[in-house]
């Protein structure tokens, strides 16, 4: 079942001016209102554009497509993609239209594109934007069809027309950037849809340690029986209901002459019944994304070590599933945790705190500069900001800032809940140190007020990604399923940290 990880290594990237189209496709963005394309130089294509704009009807409004075939060899095809009012345009938007462009064309049996880059924007983020969003736009999980479709199409070449102002080798570095970072996450999103009878907490520990051997980074993968020996409260309890047998993975990238290390944790719940508190049927199936968390750490570990970015990064990520067999915890019941203290379970469906809190204390054996968690926590989170933007909270601001920074910049947008000390009333325990639910109100902080227990004074930060790492229904600008959220906001975290002193 594990896939080999696709190689997109060979496909070309051409940097060129608007001279000559030498695709099949041109991919022509349109702002709101326009009647030609004044830059194009070809007077036949000008002509054949002006016409089918005013024919067609074409607007430039946001998200508005157009695909039309021509009587040229090149551009056999041109899609009109509506950008909107040219000022307000964002990079996250290139990438959405991009996406829409991606999924249209991965239907279609198409060798090589063409972007024609216009507008205002810097050329190089311009050009990256574009190259995400198409190549996340193109994915699609098979696996399991019998008849498949040739899922991954191979695009073997892609033209950046009109580049004139930034240097070409400046721009080729940040599309090589762009296809390297874009291929691992669609990697890892195969990892988050596959179900949970393949992806096992064994299956998924295989996938982080064959990362680290790539990548020759130090791993350890602790089964069961060293997970009790360390007690491990929290994870030996999560896991009791399974037959499947828990993991907790360790993997440090620790480049020369580091200045900073940074802990990364992931939540790694290979299926969510919500144990003995268990959850309703309808839409249970999905909760085999509950370990989106733990491959946005191991798919940014997989980048961070690639692109050789100079601080030390540790990524722990505690594997469980959780069942409601014969030897699962239960409500009421009080677990010592692995930092030593008590927490009283009130529900079992709060499991991802649990086993997050051992491997949060763990962490702080490396006396890390931060730690930063990411999991899909809490569907309080999902009611709160729905699927556009992840819930970040913690101890420190620079730190959050640097994650709102690196999620504008990425298009994975977070945003804050506060994590004010009247919050810890919520979960004090009658009978433990804590409890791990107290109530419905504040879901999403709740969680972080738990967590925040585990990490002594460290500076830390939560990302609840509950709403991000998953959509529900086919998208314009993607198929449904696995988003690969949270790979690219902890790379461009990671990046920014490593940069302050
Ligand atoms: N994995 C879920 C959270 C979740 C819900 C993720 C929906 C994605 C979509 C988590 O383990 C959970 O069940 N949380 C409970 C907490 C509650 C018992 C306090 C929840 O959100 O209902
Ligand atoms: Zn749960
Ligand atoms: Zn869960």
């Amino acid at each position: 079942m594990q896939k080999k990880q696709k190689q997109e290594d060979d496909m070309e990237k051409v940097l060129c001016g608007i001279e000559k189209i030498k695709s099949q496709v041109l991919i022509l963005p349109v702002f709101e209102g326009e009647k030609t394309i004044p830059e194009l130089k070809d007077e036949k294509l000008k002509k054949l554009i002006e016409g089918i704009l005013k024919s067609a009807g074409i607007e430039g409004k946001y998200k508005e497509i157009f695909f039309t075939v021509t009587n040229f060899e090149n551009p056999r095809f041109i899609i009109f993609a509506g950008m909107g009012e040219e000022k307000s345009i964002t990079y996250y938007d290139i990438q959405k239209i991009a996406g829409i462009t991606g999924k249209l064309l991965s239907q279609k049996d198409i060798k090589n594109y063409g972007i024609f880059l216009r507008g205002n924007q810097d050329e190089g983020r311009a050009a990256s934007a574009w190259l995400e969003g198409l190549l996340h736009g193109a994915y699609s999980y098979n696996e399991f069809k019998t008849e498949k479709a040739d899922s991954h199409k191979k695009i073997e070449r892609i033209f950046f027309y009109g580049i004139d102002k930034r240097s070409k080798e400046d721009i080729q570095q940040l599309l090589d950037r762009s296809e390297l970072t874009l291929s691992k996450v669609n990697y890892y999103r195969d990892i988050i849809n596959a179900p949970s009878n393949y992806m096992t907490p064994s299956k998924l520990a295989k996938v982080a340690e064959n990362m680290a051997k790539r990548q020759k980074l130090r791993c350890k993968v602790y089964g069961l029986n060293e997970i009790k020996k360390m007690n491990m409260g929290g994870i030996i309890a999560v896991s009791g209901g399974s037959r499947q047998e828990p993991r907790f993975v360790e993997i440090e990238y620790s480049p020369p002459g580091y200045k900073k290390t940074l802990v990364l944790v992931g939540k790694g719940v290979t299926f969510d019944s919500g144990g003995i508190s268990i959850k309703p049927w309808e839409g249970m199936d999905k909760m085999k994304y509950d370990m989106a968390g733990a491959t946005a750490v191991i798919g940014a570990l997989d980048i961070i070590s690639s692109l050789k970015i100079p601080l030390r990064v540790i990524g722990l990520v505690p594997v469980v599933e959780n069942l409601p067999g014969g030897s699962a915890y239960k409500p009421g019941d009080i677990l010592k945790m692995y930092s030593g203290r008590t927490v009283e379970v009130i529900s079992t469906d709060a499991e991802g705190r649990l086993i997050l809190a051992d491997a949060l204390s763990y962490g702080l054996r490396y006396g890390p500069d931060a730690i930063i968690d990411i999991a899909t926590l809490t569907g309080a989170c999902v009611i709160a900001l729905g699927h556009e933007a992840s819930g970040v909270l913690g101890t420190d601001r620079e730190l959050i800032e640097l994650i709102k920074n690196a999620g504008e910049e990425t298009g994975e947008r977070v945003w804050e809940l506060p994590l004010w000390k009247e919050y810890d009333e919520l979960i004090k325990s009658d009978h433990a140190d804590m409890k791990n639910v107290g109530g419905r109100e504040a879901g999403t902080i709740q969680g972080a007020v738990f967590l925040k227990r585990f990490v002594d004074n460290t500076p830390w930060a939560h990302i609840d990604i509950a709403g991000t790492a998953w959509h529900d229904n086919d998208k314009q600008h993607a198929v449904s399923g696995a988003t690969g959220w949270g790979i690219r906001l902890l790379l461009v975290t990671a990046e920014k940290f490593a940069r302050t002193t």
